[in-house]
């Protein structure tokens, strides 16, 4: 091999390119910031501001008080072609403090100085107490009109559509950590319905950690990093979380549905949503029935591999809200369906043995399918992060005439908690105030004043009964719409402090979990409890969580306690059998791809005619292709979006290789960690690297030409998953078709079963 031609080629390769980089490297895939591409000469035209990129939305200009204004979405923002104070007035120089002489000290009566520096030094809100980590999208809901018949809510009718905000996150991990760690996703729905908002306040998981609300310090204390160090951050792999849920076992479904899969999603786009408690809907005949929300992706349930998620929390810890916004960008655009479970309201409310108000427990969607009632597209990014993502303000208690709430009682004590820890993030009461909070329906309330007040009262008498404003505002009757209570009998009771009887079944329904799952989805939940254990400091904990695992299953027990090199407990209560839901497996199915990432691995010094064609192809089947060469700019005139030094193979779902690039200049470990041990192979080891990991992984993939020759070297040809063609439109086909599985989970080692 002549060891000069890597390093002639991209001298080549950039020389030639060198006139014509700057158009040709106009991005044609998504997540280049800013709606034109900047000039390398310093803009000093003035111009008004640029308007959003185009797949960019803001909250529509509404009045405080809910009424269109008409003016175009632009308007919440910058306004002008100059520089002006807060007030309005241009100012002539921001970079120079005003000072006596160019020497001298500064002057108090700097009001610009002092404008800008206090402002930023109040820059910074709380963060969320739970669910500070998130992402949102702007999207439009249609209804089906099949749930007509069960809730009157007008944004169910048939044909209506419905502005939302939806918002993903993490639950435990602070604003700024990681999006793929092992934990529970929020995903909560905004619905600006003309009846007033809808909030649907929904997880990844049917079931949560507790039955009570009462509880819910304590575990969000246990959960998050330690009081004294403050680690580890955003994960539940400690001595505290664990101490928790071993000791209070109503906690061990939801645990278990953590340490699963279902933990460490691919994509918000590939997550369910459960509204998790049953809530009561009234029909227009006042008639009630109890439901359970759910959402269904259209791209199926997928999940990362542990190690993809550990890789992805250094190498890209924004891969969610960067999947999440690149997809809208690229017009692949994320749905779900909206369903409903819908049960009788029975005095007792139970369905089929199970206490329909035990938020700790599913019904499963073979006893109960999950009705489709409507679906929503995500189809905007914000405009502005803090102005749209963080100050969206959620809360269970923004319900519309026909759907209420249940006894619940970790609902109840949602009610009561949103708004005051807004109150305080907000900073103050008139947070629904903020554009991204503002609803669509006309609001005629008569809470008045407070920190932030926007709107504009008129009238003198915001009190009721009044005549001074002409009686207004006047309640509604029944015929106007009105938000009215479910009159729900309430038994005699004594005033206590216990659960239902029911609640205290904290086993049976992990067990069902447990047996639905696929071979390889027990393999990934008896690795995921054995590392989280592992980590904990203290035996005592690591034993009492077997102990609860013993009344779950005995192979489960038996698996993680051989990790740990402890020896498994019996169980403490028998075991039952219930059958399983398939429905709760993610492996079996097929689904579509859009939005999925195809790296394209290309040799520049080697024809490139087809890369070309292929990536056209990868175009034309809804995913991204991201080329991954030996350096930057351009090769055959296609821009490079990663280069061996800056690419690692969690950022595909798919690898194609296109070429054998010999080792390139950088291929030293002294100069790229990831070259490893470099040794005289023929092909750059980091793209040995890729191929070794996406075949680790269980990802497809695909090569062509002289890329055939790769495998080889990997030692991975004709292993399953593996394909390769005359071209790089076969090979897309053949890859595209192992896509659809998600994985190719033959390569699994599927030990428990
Ligand atoms: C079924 C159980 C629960 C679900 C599905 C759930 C879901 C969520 C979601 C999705 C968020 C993030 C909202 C956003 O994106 O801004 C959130 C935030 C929050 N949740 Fe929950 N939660 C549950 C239980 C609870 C309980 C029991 C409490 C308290 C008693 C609680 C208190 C909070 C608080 C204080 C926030 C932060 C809200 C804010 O600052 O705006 N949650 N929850």
């Amino acid at each position: 091999m002549d060891a000069s031609k890597p390093a002639k080629a991209v001298k080549d390769v950039v020389e030639a390119a060198a006139g014509k980089v700057a158009d040709a490297l106009t991005p044609d895939v998504p997540g280049a910031p800013g709606s034109a591409p900047p000039t390398v000469e310093e803009p000093t035209t003035p111009h008004d501001p640029l308007p959003p990129k185009k797949e960019q939305g803001a909250p529509e200009t509404r009045t405080p008080t809910g009424a269109a204004t008409g003016a175009p979405t632009t308007a919440n923002g910058q306004q002008g072609a100059f520089l002006t104070t807060a007030q309005g007035a241009r100012l002539r120089d921001t970079d120079h403090s005003l000072k006596a002489g160019p020497r001298g000290p500064v002057l108090l009566q700097d009001h610009h100085l002092r404008e800008k520096i206090t402002h930023f030094d109040h820059e910074r809100i709380p963060e969320r107490v739970v669910h500070a980590r998130g992402a949102g999208a702007h999207g439009v809901f249609e209804a089906y009109g099949t749930a007509e018949g069960v809730t009157k809510a007008g944004f169910l009718a048939k044909g209506r559509t419905t502005n939302v905000f939806v918002r993903f996150s993490t639950v435990l991990g602070s604003r700024g950590s990681a999006d793929t760690v092992r934990d529970t996703r929020g995903f909560a729905t905004k619905f600006y319905t003309d009846e007033g908002t809808f909030d649907l306040v929904a997880n990844n998981m049917p079931v949560f950690f507790i039955q009570d609300a009462i509880k819910f310090p304590d575990i969000i204390h246990a959960g998050k990093p330690h009081p004294d160090r403050e680690i580890p951050q955003a994960q539940s792999a400690h001595d505290t979380f664990w101490d928790f849920v071993s000791l209070h076992t109503e906690a061990q479904h939801h645990t278990m549905w953590n340490m699963s899969d279902r933990g460490i999603p691919r994509s918000y786009r590939m997550m369910e949503g459960f509204g998790v408690h049953t809530f009561r809907l009234v029909n227009a005949a006042g008639e009630t029935a109890l439901a359970k929300f759910h959402w269904k992706p259209k791209l199926g349930v997928h999940s990362l591999t542990w190690e993809e998620a550990q890789l992805l929390g250094g190498v890209d810890p924004d891969f969610h809200r960067r999947d999440l916004y690149d997809a809208i960008e690229a017009g692949a655009f994320p749905e779900w369906e909206l369903g409903l479970q819908v049960f009788p309201d029975t005095p007792e409310e139970t369905f089929a043995g199970i206490d329909l108000l035990d938020p700790t427990k599913i019904v499963p969607e073979e006893l109960a399918p999950v009705q489709p009632l409507g679906k929503l597209t995500l189809n905007r990014t914000p405009t502005n992060f803090f102005a749209e993502t963080e100050q969206v303000a959620f809360h269970v208690g923004h319900l519309p005439p026909g759907i209420d709430v249940t006894n619940d009682p970790l609902l109840q004590g949602r009610l009561f908690s949103y708004v005051d820890t807004q109150l305080t993030r907000l900073g103050g009461p008139n947070f629904s105030q903020i554009p991204i909070n503002r609803p669509h329906a006309p609001v005629n309330d008569m809470l008045r004043d407070g920190f932030h007040q926007q709107a504009v009262h008129a009238g003198v008498a915001p009190y009721r009964p009044n005549s001074l404003d002409g009686g207004n505002p006047f309640p509604a009757g029944d015929t106007d719409g009105a938000f009215v209570d479910v009159p729900v009998t309430v038994t005699e009771a004594p005033k206590v402090r216990a659960n239902p009887a029911s609640f205290d079944d904290h086993y049976s329904q992990v067990r069902l979990f447990w047996l639905s799952m696929s071979p390889v989805e027990k393999e990934h939940i008896v690795r995921a409890y054995t590392f989280e254990l592992g980590k904990c400091y203290h035996q005592a904990i690591r034993e009492r969580q077997l102990r609860c695992l013993a009344n779950i299953d005995p192979v489960l027990c038996a698996e993680v306690a051989t990790g740990l090199g402890l020896p498994a407990p019996e169980p403490t209560v028998p075991l039952v059998d219930p059958a399983p839901s398939p429905a709760l497996s993610q492996v079996g199915r097929q689904w579509p791809a859009d939005g999925r990432t195809v790296g394209i691995v290309v040799d520049p010094t080697a024809g490139l005619d087809d890369v070309d064609e292929a990536r056209r192809a990868v175009f034309a089947a809804g995913m991204v292709p991201l080329l991954v060469a030996p350096h930057g700019g351009l090769v055959g005139g296609l821009p490079v979006q990663r280069t061996f030094a800056t690419g690692r193979s969690v950022e595909f779902d798919v690898l194609l290789l296109a070429g054998a690039p010999a080792p390139a200049s950088d291929a030293s470990p002294a100069r790229d960690a990831k070259a490893g041990a470099a040794d005289s192979a023929a092909v750059d080891p980091r793209v040995l690297l890729l191929v070794d990991e996406c075949w680790r992984h269980a990802k497809a993939i695909g090569a062509w030409g002289a890329g055939v020759d790769v495998l080889r070297q990997a030692g991975v040809a004709g292993t399953p998953g593996v394909v390769t063609g005359g071209s790089g439109a076969e090979v897309l086909t053949a890859v595209q078709q192992l896509l659809a599985a998600h994985r190719v989970w033959e390569r699994f080692p599927a030990s428990v079963a």
